[in-house]
């Protein structure tokens, strides 16, 4: 496949970016990416909530929201697969265009707002899935839905039984009031409700790891505050973090001015620095997960030095390609061999402030 990028990828950036994804979707389910020829360093596995990931650069969720590409997301080598969001009923967002590039930034800006085909198809999807590799499940809320508690639980009976873990999305800046759910006040009965309802559920499913994913544009003390109840409710760890708001000075791109979530290069500095607020504030007690703007193994490092045992891309795949998986994560063996570390974990928050 990354040679087959080498030709399509250009090709693919001249069409309109939810064309382009469209195409990319078509060609990858049709098995036309081919495999991974590489195998990852034994210096970058890590175990975390029960699961041994061979290395840890996933696929952020966004990508393949409708669970139609994990298998080959996996073969092209990366470590986990995110899918979703998905909403109890199918939904088809915001007019377009709703998603716009911006490669001078090495950005995205998408006001997709949760378009996706609902918790029957993504249920059939996973539960038909050949095993092996790790494959997480996004849930949200219907836009018109009156009662976000019931759709998140839903969300979890639905996809629970076929995922290896659950990621709880109230941060996306597209569905309008979601992240309010993150003020502790709302975000209190909602993470009760799915840890009740993990309690009551049967066999693997009982025991399902239950991520919660935040903005950057939180205050670090509401940030904080989130993660330390989720902490108390017993989740298992945070995503760290969804799209911004926030337009950083600088941006290139004539599309800059666009309504909705800014993704990549210009994210990097505040998803890392809220990151290693929260692994310093929480002394280290959440596994957390960090995204937003990783683009290269330095980005990875960075991520890993703050706080992160695990990672996640989107944004960077779109104008690099498929390559840069194995890019990131023979980068990131080399950083760690550097610097005298014979893991992930011994690095693990060694550059937090
Ligand atoms: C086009 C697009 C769609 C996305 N859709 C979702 C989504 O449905 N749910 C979610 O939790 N995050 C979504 N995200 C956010 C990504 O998962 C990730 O948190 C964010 O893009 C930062 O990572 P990146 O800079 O590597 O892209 C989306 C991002 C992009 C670019």
């Amino acid at each position: 496949m990354p040679q087959a990028y080498d030709l399509a990828g250009p090709l693919l950036r001249r069409l309109e970016p939810e064309c382009a994804h469209e195409a990319t979707l078509r060609a990858l389910s049709m098995g036309l990416a081919g495999r991974a020829r590489w195998r990852p360093d034994p210096i970058l596995r890590v175990s975390r909530f029960g699961l041994d990931f061979p290395h840890p650069l996933g696929l952020a969720a966004g990508f393949d929201k409708d669970a139609r590409v994990t298998e080959a997301m996996l073969a092209l080598g990366f470590g986990f697969v995110e899918i979703g969001t998905v909403t109890p009923r199918p939904q088809t967002g915001n007019p377009r265009p709703r998603v716009f590039r911006l490669p001078a930034d090495g950005a995205l800006i998408n006001r997709l707002g949760f378009n996706n085909k609902g918790l029957d198809v993504a249920r059939a999807r996973l539960s038909a899935r050949q095993p092996g590799g790790i494959v997480g499940a996004n849930i949200g809320r219907n836009k018109d839905s009156t009662d976000a508690v019931a759709d998140y639980v839903a969300g979890f009976r639905a996809l629970a039984p076929h995922a290896d873990y659950i990621t709880v999305n109230i941060s996306s800046p597209n569905t309008p009031g979601l992240r309010d759910l993150q003020a502790v006040a709302s975000l209190r009965p909602l993470l009760q409700a799915l840890v009740e309802e993990r309690a009551r559920a049967k066999g693997a499913t009982a025991r399902r790891p239950l991520l919660l994913k935040l903005a950057p544009d939180l205050a670090d003390a509401d940030a904080v505050a989130a993660a330390q109840l989720a902490l108390e409710v017993g989740l298992d760890g945070l995503i760290v973090s969804n799209t911004t708001i926030a337009r950083p000075a600088g941006l290139a791109g004539p599309h800059a001015g666009e309504a909705g979530g800014l993704s990549g290069a210009p994210l990097m500095a505040r998803a890392t620095q809220l990151l290693g607020v929260i692994h310093r504030e929480t002394a280290d007690a959440l596994p957390l997960i960090g995204v937003g703007g990783i683009a290269s193994a330095a980005d990875a490092y960075a991520k890993i030095r703050a706080g992160a045992c695990l990672l996640q891309l989107y944004t960077a795949l779109v104008y690099r390609g498929p390559g840069l998986v194995r890019e990131i994560a023979e980068g990131l063996a080399g950083l760690l061999a550097r610097d005298g570390y014979g893991s992930i974990e011994e690095a693990r928050g060694q550059g937090a402030g």
